[in-house]
């Protein structure tokens, strides 16, 4: 059964192996699943996935971000469904072409999840990038409408912010998941980049499937009891629910 830890994909955001092990060593107990992103891929990405195998029961979400034309996005996924890990990740883009090489060079062996829009993207970003103001004005039909896209092509969820979980779920069925990152806990206090942000409870009470929580642990005092604390946040959600 699911754990309240379990919803917890820690991003090794770090330049070096040494840092992401590191994380590695003191977080593999206390989360579900760590990130792979391009920085410490593109640095030591086999050796990194190997040290996470080894390292427990934990999952491998490998976000890339593909983008591309489709046959090159296809190729890529290929050799990522070698990599035996559980999430990799594509852009929606522009055409559902893309998104369905992707699930096709996944060959079930890897959950295809379609980014939709970065949770660091704002509404004044969407209406200088040109978009027509009903998205502009109203980033979560951009987002409901590349998700669906997303389903469209056989994807396994997607990634967007917890302000958008619940119109997803009620729009495309629970089973299509969605993955948060933009988590912020009501105790952490630095402003950054992200802007489309929420706390784990609202996300996870929402219907969120799993938190991408990197910056709010990793710059804690104390990490593992960041993740804990996280966790107890949680797991307060999953026996309220349980109790409607
Ligand atoms: O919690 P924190 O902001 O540190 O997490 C940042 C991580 O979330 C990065 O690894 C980033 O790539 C990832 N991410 C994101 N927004 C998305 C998709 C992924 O912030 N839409």
């Amino acid at each position: 059964m699911k754990q309240a830890k379990d919803y917890i994909i820690f991003p090794l955001d770090v330049p070096s192996v040494k840092e992401a092990q590191h994380y590695i060593e003191l977080l593999s107990a206390h989360i579900g699943m760590f990130k792979v992103g391009l920085e410490l891929f593109i640095r030591s990405g086999h050796e990194i996935i190997k040290m996470i195998k080894d390292s427990g029961d934990v999952g491998i979400f490998l976000d890339l971000k593909l983008h591309d034309i489709p046959v090159t996005v296809k190729k890529g996924m290929e050799r990522i469904a070698d990599l035996d890990v559980t999430f990799a990740t594509v852009h929606c883009g522009e055409t559902p072409r893309m998104l369905a090489h992707a699930v096709e060079g996944s060959q079930g062996k890897v959950g295809v999840l379609g980014v939709t829009v970065l949770t660091s993207v704002s509404e004044r970003d969407i209406n200088n990038a040109g978009f027509l103001p009903e998205y502009s004005e109203d980033i979560s039909k951009l987002v409901v409408k590349r998700a669906a896209m997303a389903k469209g092509a056989g994807c396994t969820g997607v990634i967007c912010s917890g302000k958008e979980v619940k119109m997803i779920k009620e729009n495309l069925g629970k089973n299509f998941k969605a993955i948060t990152p933009g988590i912020r806990p009501a105790w952490n206090t630095t402003d950054d980049d992200q802007r489309r942000i929420t706390t784990p409870a609202m996300a996870v009470k929402d219907g969120s499937d799993f938190l991408v929580i990197g910056r709010p642990i990793r710059n804690a005092d104390d990490p593992v009891g960041a993740a804990k604390k996280i966790a107890d946040e949680v797991e307060a959600v999953m026996r309220s629910v349980d109790c409607v």
